[in-house]
């Protein structure tokens, strides 16, 4: 079939395997190109088929040389319908980890339910034996609690009081004035139910439990910050109280992992283009500005460069790991600089529908959206036809 972007608002219901593998060779060429990391041997990817995670699998793989493990809730294809670009992504990923002789394996199901979990750790000791790195990196609008049942729904609110401010719709160019009422306490809640770190804690004491933690192991998750601008939306909402939950959740793991001798950290990433990131409110009029200013000072980073950095200048560059007052990893440092910020301000005075497409790069935030799903990738032949039905070659 010849597939096209089928867009409804901030998501896309098609997906090209083409772009996508193409993408994730670009990724892996990246890591290649950076060295070797002395890193982890045998990987465990929460979350690895798209982002932030799919990127922590590829520099593990092609940068550490490590056997990898990913666990993601992905769609194949069905009835002429192509598959989720993470499905795509993952049978790229193991083609390649494969060829290159590295140990790939995937499990497709709700990360958040014991059922996967434990097929997860059946894998892991029949295959790996340990692990010595646990990335966590789902993002997820809602969780089945595995103990009572309950379905948590996350919501991207601020507390207290109503929030308003430019926003911009990415396709159209047309910055609006958004108003987003607070949330309810149920909201904070259940926020924190999906994205906090409860489920993270599950894992690393299900992990530990069944012995499958290698002496000295290492878990990361991911977190954001980000600017004053979005604070009222992100970081003082209930998406920040999630974050707030995960980081502190790092403390109590470390601590049931002080007989091993091993260690959680929160890393805290940049604002990019990424699934999550296109549904929350103002964050695509902050990110189109914050490329603007990066690019021209030269140091704009995709979810690739930001992990391969992550890996060889933080947690594997064989010295103490560097963190903040609040033991957090800050790779968010070039976008938090004090130059980037102050220009960004300013520019976010001025846009408007009209000076947005001169003073923000809306091209390409909306180039790194539809590359999400494979298109408008360079180097991919769009106009012909392609098997949309694409195997997963490590999958479980
Ligand atoms: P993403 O949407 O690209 O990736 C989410 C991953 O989670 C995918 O692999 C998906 O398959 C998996 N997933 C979702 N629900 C699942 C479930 N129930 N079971 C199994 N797998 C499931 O998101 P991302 O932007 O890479 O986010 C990853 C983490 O990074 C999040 O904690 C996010 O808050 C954080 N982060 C994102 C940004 C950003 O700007 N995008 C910045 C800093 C931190
Ligand atoms: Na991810």
């Amino acid at each position: 079939m010849i597939i096209t972007p089928r867009v409804r608002g901030f998501i896309c219901l098609t997906a090209h395997p083409q772009g996508c593998e193409q993408n994730v060779v670009n990724q892996i060429n990246y890591v290649k190109s950076k060295g070797s990391v002395e890193g982890p041997k045998k990987v465990l990817v929460i979350g690895a088929s798209t982002g932030f995670g799919l990127a922590s699998r590829i520099t593990s793989a092609f940068g550490a040389n490590a056997a990898t493990i990913g666990v993601y809730f992905e769609k194949p294809s069905a009835e002429g319908k192509p598959g989720s670009p993470g499905w795509y992504n993952t049978a790229a990923f193991e083609k390649h980890a494969h060829e290159a002789g590295l140990y790939a394996k995937s499990i497709n199901g709700d990360a958040f339910s014991d059922e996967i979990k434990q097929k997860t750790l059946d894998l892991i000791k029949t295959d790996l034996g340990q692990v010595d790195l646990v990335i966590y990196s789902l993002a997820s609008p809602r969780r089945v609690h595995p103990k009572t049942g309950v379905v948590h729904n996350s919501v991207l609110k601020p507390i207290g009081q109503t929030f308003s401010n430019k926003t911009v719709d990415f396709h159209t160019g047309n910055v609006s004035e958004v108003s987003i009422t607070p949330a309810s306490e149920e909201d904070i809640e259940n926020t924190v139910a999906v994205m906090g770190g409860e489920d993270w804690a599950m894992w690393m004491d299900a992990l530990k439990a069944a012995d499958l933690l290698a002496p000295g192991a290492t878990t990361v998750a991911y977190s954001y910050i980000g600017p004053g601008l979005t604070e009222a939306v992100y970081r003082k909402g209930t998406i920040g109280r999630a974050k707030d939950h995960l980081e502190a959740t790092a403390f109590t793991i470390t601590d049931s992992l002080k007989d091993l001798n091993g260690k959680a950290y929160v890393s805290v990433n940049k604002a990019l283009v990424t699934q999550a990131s296109s549904a929350i409110p103002v964050i695509p009029l902050y990110i189109s500005l914050l490329y603007k200013v990066m690019k021209a000072k030269g140091i704009h980073e995709g979810t690739i460069e930001q992990i391969q950095r992550l890996f060889q200048e933080r947690l594997f560059a064989g010295a103490d790991v560097p963190v903040d007052e609040k033991g957090r990893i800050r790779i968010d440092d070039w976008e938090m600089r004090e130059d980037v910020q102050a220009e960004v301000a300013a520019l976010w005075e001025q846009a408007t529908t009209e000076t947005l497409p001169e003073i923000g790069d809306l091209q390409g935030y909306r180039t790194d959206f539809f590359n999400l799903f494979g298109f408008e990738v360079e180097g991919v032949e769009y106009g012909t036809d392609v098997n949309e039905v694409v195997e997963v070659p490590g999958l479980v």
